[in-house]
């Protein structure tokens, strides 16, 4: 496998991320994260470390990809969040944009708990795969239409805990 991202400069970019985040909201308002399971939870458990106590966070999971590489364009809920959204600054933590499929469903039905702000913030994107417009405020890398695993992202459930972003075999 080819290493596209390494950890080192992940590490850098999250905490760029997060600064930025913090910068955009009133100082003493809570921030509530929706982590995107599986794929976002690497990513999350960084970005959170690197911000301040100001933070809550919640899970959601959506099946995306079922062993393959090809997007279905079907995104089914598969976890619910434990708590409400209504009144807060939520933010959604997922790993890749690609068709941006996931994201709008994710959007649409989050929007509808009433949150006092909706903004997602995504590790990578991959913007010449995009088939639906989702806006995205926060992005750490945009990259190629390559089949990424690592720091996260899966090919059929394998390669989640490796530290880099790496281009998989054969892609
Ligand atoms: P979308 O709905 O097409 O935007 O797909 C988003 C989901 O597809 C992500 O949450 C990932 O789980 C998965 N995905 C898209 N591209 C990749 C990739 O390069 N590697 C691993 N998973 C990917
Ligand atoms: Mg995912």
């Amino acid at each position: 496998m080819e290493t596209l991202i390494t950890a080192d400069q992940i590490h850098q970019r999250v905490g760029e991320l997060a600064d930025e985040i913090e910068r955009d909201y009133p100082a003493d308002d809570e921030i509530h994260l929706v982590g995107v399971l599986k794929g976002g939870f690497v990513f999350m458990a960084d970005l959170v470390r690197a911000m301040s106590a100001r933070v809550t966070m919640d899970f959601i999971a959506v099946s995306s990809y079922a062993q393959s590489t090809k997007s279905t364009g079907e995104v089914r809920l598969v976890k619910d969040l434990d708590s409400g959204l209504e009144g807060r600054h939520v933010i959604i933590v997922e790993d890749i944009v690609d068709t941006g499929l996931t994201l709008t469903y994710l959007q649409d039905i989050l929007r509808a708990r009433a949150p006092r702000s909706l903004k997602t913030a995504c590790l990578l994107s991959k913007p010449s795969r995009r088939k639906v417009d989702v806006v995205v405020e926060y992005i750490g890398f945009t990259i190629e239409d390559r089949f990424v695993v690592g720091y996260g992202l899966d090919y059929a459930e394998k390669y989640r805990n490796l530290r880099d972003i790496e281009v998989l075999d054969g892609e």
